[in-house]
């Protein structure tokens, strides 16, 4: 039995249903925090259990009679996060899982400036000492995120956004896909880590070229300095600490750390990964 977490949220509910496509219901479990929000799949014949991570008591009947766990990373930052991935991946090694998959990040890496990647570098690490057989499987930046940078370019013609750097922007839909194949797929190498990114690292330059194709519009990139990004983030209500964060992501990408591509997903889809393009082609069709 394959056990997901996350399985009402974008990423995880969309592994489920490639999982679907490739094996019976009655193999697919998930472990979720509302079993409401997971009713479709119950009448599918997919064994939904109540799971939450912060209540590590909860999952060892969540994931009971587990052969594979796919733990999907919370969005939640820092300690917390990782105390949560800690107990997800305790309570799956107990429940006899032989395997733990891991929804990393590209750019997990302890010293990164972009604090998510710090958390996924702690949880991975925390797989490794287990010394039990694990696969992070380190996702591509979520192309999903590029719509909520582009501010009121498509209606002012300028693309605003701090200095940027190339990133190898992911659908979720690939990933999922990927995932499926992963799970699934037992002819396939057993590997600790796998960097699934899409085939091309495309910077906000490269975005606004593609809306301005797209739209028949000059879009225009304009580079704000970092402290005025964050004002004028500050004056639309945002949170200083939520800004600066987002900052941290800008910082990241001009240093490079999301511009690694990978043939990885490209050969688990047998098929050339979704770009960016057709994320922007969706953004602007709305
Ligand atoms: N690679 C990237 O660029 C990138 C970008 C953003 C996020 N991420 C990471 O990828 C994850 C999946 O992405 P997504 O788009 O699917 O995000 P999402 O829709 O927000 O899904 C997050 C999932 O985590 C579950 N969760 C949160 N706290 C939990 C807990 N205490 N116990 C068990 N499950 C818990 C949520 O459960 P509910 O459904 O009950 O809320 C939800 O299903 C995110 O959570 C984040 O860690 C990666």
């Amino acid at each position: 039995m394959i056990v997901v977490t996350g399985a009402t949220g974008r990423l995880g509910s969309q592994i489920v249903q490639r999982l679907l496509e490739r094996i019976p219901a009655d193999q697919v479990a998930v472990s979720v925090r509302d079993l409401d929000r997971a009713a479709e799949l119950s009448t599918r014949g997919v064994r939904v259990r109540r799971g939450d991570f912060a209540d590590p008591g909860s999952l060892a009947s969540a994931f009971e009679g587990a052969e594979q766990v796919l733990v999907v990373s919370v969005d939640r930052l820092g300690e917390e996060a990782v105390r949560q991935h800690q107990s997800a991946i305790d309570a799956a090694y107990r429940a006899g899982a032989r395997r733990v998959f891991y929804t990393s990040h590209q750019a997990a890496n302890p010293d990164s400036v972009f604090a998510p990647a710090r958390d996924h570098a702690a949880t991975e690490a925390y797989l490794a000492a287990s010394g039990r057989p694990f696969t992070a499987l380190r996702d591509g930046f979520h192309a999903a995120t590029v719509p909520n940078l582009l501010g009121q370019a498509l209606e002012t013609g300028e693309l605003v956004a701090p200095a940027d750097g190339p990133v190898s922007w992911t659908t979720h839909a690939d990933l999922a896909e990927a995932a499926a194949v992963v799970l699934t797929d037992a002819s396939r190498p057993d590997d600790d880590h796998l960097t699934l990114t899409a085939a091309e690292a495309v910077d906000l330059h490269g975005v606004a070229d593609l809306l301005s194709e797209l739209t028949g519009r000059t879009i225009r990139r304009v580079v704000v300095d970092d402290d005025d990004y964050v004002a004028a983030q500050v004056g639309r209500g945002v949170p200083e600490h939520a800004a600066r964060l987002f900052l941290t992501m800008f910082h990241a990408a001009r240093q490079g750390e999301f511009a690694v591509t990978d043939p990885a997903l490209q050969t688990l889809l047998g098929r050339a990964p979704q770009p960016i393009r057709s994320t922007l082609q969706a953004a602007t069709a709305q």
